[in-house]
């Protein structure tokens, strides 16, 4: 008798501290019969920005830096030398930068090459860092050149590492006429930090330009395209959308370099190069050959979202510059330019081909739309000046595309000052969506878990545009992409799915950083010139990604949503389509946790589980070149017991339970 009351007792404690009797183990209902919000195909994107050399020299897979001597130093990067190979030297000729501004505005310089003896003549191109060559793979070389009356000379082109040659090609030139020259090779050897070299012989002066390399083993073998490695980590985080081109990227240090979609199309040759603002923005990561081609231009952006089937979500300059940099801002009676900008860029995308840009897009290859349905006015605005021009663009935008969705920004903080005049202007005007930007330690991503679950559902959608929690300090270089970090945006994204119903988009940011050539850390994604990959923080981005489901469910620890109740934090999901129940949960915890979900509902359920898992006992454990997958998911298989799935969960880990209906 006293035992049986000492039981009930116990019992009645556990169940109220969400302890199931039995095993002492934590109880987490999944309201698994009650499919809530919707959970948008958009909800879980990349935002890609060009910092961290992440176009040129990342994901654009040309391997000549400054190939068309457009830097402000139009030598940088290249050098001429002296080699015993040809027994050349510096009498074997001259290098010397002209500029044709009148007859080509975009692209005015090009080098000439002076030579006047047999010996070569030899410049040499230094690549991003380097440059990566791969055995056996096939590289395209291509040059523009003209030559001048009476000169006869020839031009061969190397690979060299480490005093090798990896990879030869030659071509002739003839002719005053423009003209591009092209030649393959397969490489001999592999190389992360080779070198590229022009030898000029015989006599006379050639004009170059475009001095280019690419492997053809680019991402869906396409001439001129982007590194495949990088491309496929995308595809396989299967992402809703991909913001491009920015980030800061898109407001210029000036509005005179502010990113203009229209100078980034058209033939290659003819796009306007500009300096990158991530070229001296941190003092202590200064990168002077930080500048952009704008080989990956508009095109190439909407392409890359065609291709790995994510929504393209441009964002476009709203006619102030980066407000931490010159606050320059374009008056309001000469927004015209800027407003044009954006409607005609919505024609570029979705009109048809026999609309003035429409045309232009059939011309550059796609004749289909691109099925753009969002634009982003301005990237990290704030104030007055912010909704004023807002309010323009977007009278603008929904009188002629009344099915565009506008994004609009609610300034670079999640709380404070600017972010509640934002939103409370943002709110009263019926914004669409708004972009919220979240940088800071991992510690207020576990306690902002609950952020949306009271914000104001007849307000704007919320997309979490920019995010990631910082292991020292925002913009500290000290950062790393370290487990906990990455522990605590599962914890956060979990309150985002839970939310489904208003946060409609999120995007960990920045996406790429080049292991030599980055600004800012941490990032998605390191590559070098030959490597690359998925931090921590990748993992758990591609998780939620690619086990997204169609619905929220609730998931609840005592009638309350699962946000750091014993360290715990949990959402769950719906698939309708592959009939599954997926619950994620975060144990941020340094114990082990045994939890029970009960599943509540009529269905049947298969007899075992799909148990994907992202672990690490230690929490400044990171991936790196050596190795890459310390931390990546393992799967495996749980049993279920009717409608019970009890697992323990490790220390510090994120687990995903994939449970089939039968
Ligand atoms: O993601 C890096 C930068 O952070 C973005 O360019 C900017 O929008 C934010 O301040």
């Amino acid at each position: 008798m006293k035992t049986t009351a000492m039981a009930l007792a116990l019992s009645a404690l556990f169940l109220s501290a969400g302890l199931s009797a039995d095993a002492q183990s934590t109880v987490l209902k999944v309201q698994a019969g009650q499919p809530k919000a919707e959970i948008q195909s958009t909800m879980w994107g990349i935002f890609f920005e060009d910092i961290n050399f992440a176009a040129d020299g990342g994901i654009y897979a040309e391997l000549i830096k400054n190939r068309s001597f457009e830097f402000s130093d139009p030598l940088m990067g290249w050098k001429q030398y002296e080699s015993d190979r040809f027994s050349r030297n510096k009498q074997s000729g001259s290098i010397l930068i002209i500029n044709r501004v009148q007859e080509n505005a975009t692209n005015p310089h090009v080098a000439r090459v002076s030579v006047n003896t047999d010996k070569a003549f030899v410049i040499s191109n230094e690549g991003f860092r380097g440059i990566g060559i791969k055995k056996d793979a096939q590289y395209d070389f291509s040059i523009w050149a003209s030559q001048q009356e009476g000169s006869e000379s020839k031009l061969l082109f190397e690979v060299n590492a480490q005093g090798k040659v990896i990879g030869q090609a030659s071509v002739t030139i003839s002719g005053k006429a423009w003209k591009k020259y092209t030649a393959s090779f397969k490489a001999t050897d592999t190389a992360a930090k080779a070198q590229a070299t022009l030898h000029f012989t015989g006599k006379g002066v050639t004009d170059i330009d475009m001095v280019s390399l690419f492997p053809q083993d680019t991402w869906k073998q396409r001439p001129g395209g982007f590194r495949s490695d990088l491309v496929q980590l995308l595809a396989d985080m299967k992402p809703g959308f991909i913001r491009f081109p920015g980030g800061c990227i898109v407001e210029g240090f000036h509005l005179s370099t502010r990113y203009q979609w229209k100078k980034t199309i058209g033939a290659p040759e003819e796009r306007e190069s500009m300096i990158n603002r991530w070229n001296t923005e941190f003092k202590h990561r200064l990168a002077p050959d930080y500048y952009q081609s704008f080989g990956v231009g508009f095109y190439e952006y909407f392409q890359l979202a065609e291709d790995i089937g994510a929504s393209p979500l441009p964002i476009l300059s709203c006619g102030m510059a980066c407000q931490f940099n010159s606050a320059e801002v374009a008056p309001l009676d000469a927004l015209d330019p800027y407003v044009q900008d954006a409607l005609d860029l919505i024609e570029f995308a979705n009109g048809p081909i026999d609309s003035p840009w429409g045309k232009i897009r059939a011309t550059m290859g796609h004749p289909a739309p691109f099925n753009l349905k969002f634009i982003g006015v301005g990237n990290e605005q704030w104030g007055e000046q912010y909704i004023e021009r807002y309010k323009i663009f977007t009278a603008a935008i929904k009188s002629k595309y009344p099915d565009i969705k506008v994004v609009s920004s609610a300034g670079p903080f999640p709380e404070g000052e600017l972010f509640a005049y934002a939103s409370n202007e943002l709110k009263t005007l019926h914004a669409d969506i708004v972009d919220e930007h979240y940088y800071n330690n991992p510690q207020w991503f576990f306690k902002n878990a609950g952020r949306y679950d009271n914000y104001d559902r007849s307000g704007p959608k919320i997309f979490a545009g920019e995010f990631a929690a910082q292991s020292v300090g925002t913009t500290s270089p000290e950062n790393k992409n370290n487990w906990l970090c990455a522990l605590s945006e599962a914890a956060f994204m979990t309150g985002l799915e839970r939310n489904a119903d208003m946060v409609t988009m999120a995007s960990y940011a920045p996406l790429f950083a080049h292991a030599e050539g980055w600004q800012w850390t941490p990032d998605l994604i390191w590559f070098d010139n030959l490597n690359a990959y998925g931090t921590p923080n990748y993992y758990v981005q591609k998780l939620f990604s690619t086990n997204k489901g169609t619905n929220v469910l609730p998931v609840l620890l005592n009638n309350q949503p699962v946000e750091g109740q014993q360290e715990l934090y949990a959402s769950a999901a719906w698939d309708k389509n592959t009939k599954e129940i997926i619950v994620k949960v975060v144990n941020a915890g340094t114990t082990a946790t045994k939890t029970e979900f009960v599943l509540e509902g009529s269905g049947k359920y298969a007899a075992t589980a799909k148990k994907i898992t992202l672990v690490n006992a230690d929490p400044n454990a990171v991936n790196s070149f050596e190795s890459p997958k310390l931390i990546a998911p393992q799967e495996s298989t749980t049993p279920v017991a009717g409608k019970k799935v009890s697992v323990s969960l490790a220390p510090q880990s994120f687990t995903i339970l994939k449970i089939q209906v039968k």
